[in-house]
């Protein structure tokens, strides 16, 4: 439809509706115009126009005096559907005068839960749009408000700006039009121009009074969103803007304890970073004001909100959804796809791609809380080896610290730790350390460096006075870092440099980053103020903003904490991340707990303090795919659990699933029983081995998926609506996953399992373990899933690059390489392979790297080696398994010669060619004669 006929179409529903309240309204209420402008300014006919602003009377005390609802409004306009209805009361209960006193309806229904009682008329005074004009890629407008809302320091007139960002992308911006306010910098910035040429896949609609905009998708007309369902409010400390969604099927707006899709019955979830434990309706450790809708036909839209204040998010069954936010300004992103993967293209190309990891960090990492001297932590490592179990990367949690300060070792326990981390890296290990944001700020003058030279380099936090903001963290009392101010970067780098010239780490575990303090606001309290105490505190843990971290009215260079609080996380990590290239110059590994959008760029994430119970490992996997839509591939939970002691049964399921979750680190509380995979049973050990073997054999395609993660914005570990977006089957799975597009992980969630519903989509899928074909018409199979066993499914069309597993990939580097093809019903599959030293910066942007591209068809498998810097040479192909081959071959060449070492299996289909030693970097041709 074009935007010309969708406007007309818009303007006959608007005319039906508004012609109909007006016979109803007009006799009783004051004439006011009600206009619609569809991309440029045009008004309706005078008899199209309707009056909803009886309430525009002023009393003498400058509020706005509003009409008795009960006569008004006791009919049409109150009587939408519950699911409907937006909240009048969003920001303190109201009793029925109170609501009616508001202009608003009130209508009690039975039980306190699900729709409000006091609800917004359908039109409710706003703010006034006037003429839009149009700017270099858009058009501006003001808005006014003739009377005030019923929230304290309204912003009155205000300036919308709508950029055509790109074809998929629309910015929406509202902002005070008389003075600046608070706005997310994110650091990097964010990519000025980035106009296209294509036509846009969006068209706007506004009604200018009340003011409300409509987004449609242009191919189908599709309503993306309408604000003109509730009003805009706009007051200091108070923003609020409600829209309907495009269909039920919502993800995103992290970080909280839930399923992929989120519950739209009434639920709320608030966004304030938080020190708190995985559970259900809390506001967690990450705000990700990003959501992605999945619409009817397969098609996609994501929608962000730069933002980085406390937000509360509403979400009801129409479907609609209200962003409240308690400050900054309303700065939106509509990603119009079409499809899920382009939406999440469109999100990174305004938050950043994710940086590429180093290729050790894909290894297994092992962790607790407990490792209390360095010989212990260098016993652990050496048992792990005994047991043949791989691990390359070794990490001591606060143990390590004197008196727990960061930058310092425990000259005792830790005394050798240099030397250990020597060790470590002789075996062709890595080693990770903790690093708290707070310091410890009571050592007598000159005992502690990173505090005397904060102080003297004014990095902290202040309070509201001026002074430094003293919390309360694991040493005690603790200043912190401010990392809004170059100085404090510095700083932080001046740090971490002196401590690396002594413990030579390989990356930095940022943790307590919310920031986390034992203590509300400071060890002073807080002040009494506006900030400290807002017209409206969302449901936060704890109840106050300040609970668990610091005063809202601590200064920071770049605002108040009030501001900032969300994106302390991200400053650390990008902190982190510079330092850490700036004093190694190798890529950086930052692991941080707290996230904002952009944090990919710098850093992976876990899930933090998880409990060791089947329901945290079953949620795991929605968690580790949300944190892929946010643009943080990167990403897993403690494998085994963080809190209480785990089962041997358990650990054996999660390291299972641990072993594809993009980030894998077994990692477990001080007072715990202990979970290595060494202290388990024969057989527990041999299927974390075999899980283990499973994913080292899976590195080089994992590297691959990274390395599209960060130059195109792909998704690594990927739900199924993604790839099949017009199976419905999909739209809810979140058992289930992909790597890629080409491998499905079906894991056990439930105690006492030994087989599995799994839903696999239309086509023919192979098992990874022995090549056995299951052919699906989109149905959940029934699969067996002993104990030792995580079921696997490679998707036919695919080739994935293996290489043969060692106890590191320092080891495993070297070894043979091995394709796995699973042939499509037409014989034909495709792969490809990135390859570079797996640590230098930068590989890709300087051509510094190899990549090869496989190809089967016709009965052989072809490579197509882009051989840029040498990185493959020495490296073998030494063999590949070939899935759904119909009949034994007569006889197999590489390169043109016969090889010996040939198996078929007649019941699974399956051919495969062992001893081959076919050089990586050169084309190489594997052909089988039927
Ligand atoms: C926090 C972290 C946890 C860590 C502990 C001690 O609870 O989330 O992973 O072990 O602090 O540093």
């Amino acid at each position: 439809m074009s935007s010309g006929s969708t406007g007309a179409v818009l303007l006959l529903l608007a005319f039906s509706l508004l012609a109909c309240l007006c016979l109803h309204y007009v006799s009783r209420l004051e004439s006011g115009p009600v206009r619609w402008v569809h991309d440029e300014q045009r008004e309706l006919s005078a008899h199209q126009r309707l009056v909803y602003e009886a309430a525009g009377r002023q009393n003498t005390s400058g509020r706005a005096v509003h009409p008795q609802t009960s006569g008004v409004y006791g009919d049409r306009e109150c009587t939408m559907a519950p699911e409907a209805r937006f909240d009048c009361g969003r920001d303190r209960s109201l009793t029925r005068g109170e609501c009616e006193g508001r202009g608003c309806c009130y209508a009690p229904l039975a039980g306190s839960a699900g729709p409000p009682w006091c609800f917004y008329p359908r039109l409710y005074p706003g703010y006034t749009m006037g003429p839009l004009t149009p700017t270099a890629r858009g058009q501006t407008a003001s808005l006014t408000r003739r009377q005030p809302s019923y929230l304290p320091r309204d912003v009155s007139s205000l300036r919308l700006e709508v950029t055509e960002e790109t074809a998929g992308c629309l910015h929406l911006t509202l902002k005070d039009a008389a003075s600046q306010r608070y706005e997310v910098h994110l650091p990097g910035g964010i990519p000025e121009s980035r106009a296209d040429n294509q036509s846009v896949l969006y068209a706007t609609e506004y009604r200018s009074d009340p003011f409300g905009f409509i987004v449609r998708r242009r191919s189908n007309g599709r309503v993306i969103m309408n604000t003109t369902v509730a009003p805009l409010l706009f007051a200091d400390q108070y923003l609020q803007l409600s829209t309907t969604l495009a269909s039920s099927l919502v993800s995103g707006l992290g970080e909280h304890y839930t399923s992929i899709l989120l519950d739209l019955n009434w639920t709320s979830l608030t966004l304030w970073n938080r020190d708190m434990a995985p559970h259900a309706d809390a506001n967690l450790y990450g705000s990700h004001p990003f959501y992605v809708v999945q619409e009817d036909d397969g098609f996609a839209h994501g929608v962000f909100l730069l933002n980085s204040n406390a937000i509360e998010v509403m979400l009801q069954p129409a479907p609609a959804l209200t962003w409240v936010s308690t400050g900054g300004i309303l700065d939106l992103y509509i990603f119009l796809g079409p499809d899920a993967h382009s939406v999440i293209r469109q999100y990174l190309s305004i938050i950043g791609r994710p940086m590429m990891p180093p290729y050790w960090s894909l290894g297994f990492h092992l962790c607790r809380w407990g490792y209390t001297t360095s010989n212990t932590t260098r016993r652990v490592a050496q048992r792990m080896h005994d047991a043949n179990l791989p691990l390359d990367v070794q990490w001591n949690d606060l143990d390590y610290a004197n008196k727990r300060r960061v930058f310092t070792f425990d000259p005792w326990r830790f005394g050798d730790l240099p030397e250990t981390v020597d060790g470590f890296h002789q075996r062709g290990m890595k080693y990770i350390l903790i690093l708290d944001p707070g310091i410890s700020s009571t050592g007598a003058p000159g005992t502690y460096p990173p505090f005397d030279d904060g102080l003297k380099r004014d990095v902290f936090i202040k309070n509201a006075t001026g002074g430094i903001l003293i919390g309360k963290v694991w040493p005690g009392p603790t200043a912190f870092p401010d990392f809004t101010n170059p100085e404090t970067r510095q700083w932080w780098e001046d740090c971490i440099r002196a401590f690396y010239a002594k413990v030579p780490v390989d990356g930095l575990w940022i943790d307590m980053n919310e920031p986390a303090s034992f203590v509300q606001g400071s060890v002073e309290g807080c002040p009494d103020s506006d900030l400290e105490n807002p017209p409206y505190t969302p449901k936060v843990v704890g109840g106050r903003l300040n609970s668990g971290t610091l005063c809202m009215s601590a200064q920071q260079k770049a605002s108040s904490h009030y501001n900032l609080h969300n994106l302390y996380g991200l400053t650390e990590a990008h902190a982190t991340h510079s330092a850490l290239l700036a004093v190694r110059r190798k890529r950086p590994f930052v692991l941080s707990r707290s996230s904002y959008p952009g944090i990919g760029r710098f850093s992976g994430v876990w899930t933090g303090d998880v409990r060791s119970d089947w329901e945290q490992l079953r949620l795991s996997v929605p968690a580790v795919l949300q944190f892929g839509l946010f643009g943080v591939p990167l990403v897993g939970a403690d494998v085994c659990g963080f809190e209480g002691d785990t089962t041997e049964e358990l650990c054996v399921r999660w390291m299972q699933l641990g072993a594809f979750y993009p980030f894998m680190r077994n990692h477990n509380d001080k007072p715990n029983a202990p979970q290595e995979p060494y202290v388990f049973g024969q057989k527990a050990q041999a299927a974390m081995r075999t899980a283990l073997n499973l994913r080292y054999s899976l590195l080089p395609f994992l590297y691959t998926l990274f390395h599209h993660a960060h130059t195109s914005a792909d998704t690594v570990a990927r739900p199924l609506f993604m790839e099949f977006p017009t199976d419905p089957n999909c739209q809810t799975i979140d058992r289930q996953f992909l790597w890629g597009s080409s491998l499905l992980i079906s894991p056990v969630l439930e105690p006492g399992a030994v087989e599995l519903a799994a839903y696999l989509p239309a086509g023919t899928w192979y098992s990874l373990h022995d090549g056995r074909p299951f052919y699906s018409g989109g149905q959940y199979l029934l699969l067996e899933a002993p104990l030792d066993t995580i079921n696997v499914h490679v998707r036919e069309g695919h080739v994935i690059p293996q290489q043969e597993p060692a106890l590191t990939t320092t080891a495993s580097r070297g070894n043979p390489f091995f394709l796995t093809v699973a042939l499509s019903a037409g014989g034909w599959a495709r792969g490809d392979l990135f390859w570079d030293d797996g640590e230098s910066l930068d590989t890709f942007e300087t051509q510094n790297y190899c990549y090869v591209v496989f190809i089967a068809g016709q009965s052989q498998v072809v490579s197509e080696p882009v051989d840029l810097n040498g990185a493959l040479d020495g490296l073998v192909l030494g063999g590949l398994q070939v899935f759904g081959v119909p009949s034994p071959p007569r006889f197999v060449l590489a390169n043109g010669e016969e090889v010996r070492d040939v198996t078929y299996r007649a019941d699974t289909e399956v051919l495969t060619v062992t001893n081959l030693a076919l050089p990586m970097s050169e084309v190489f041709t594997v052909q089988w004669a039927l």
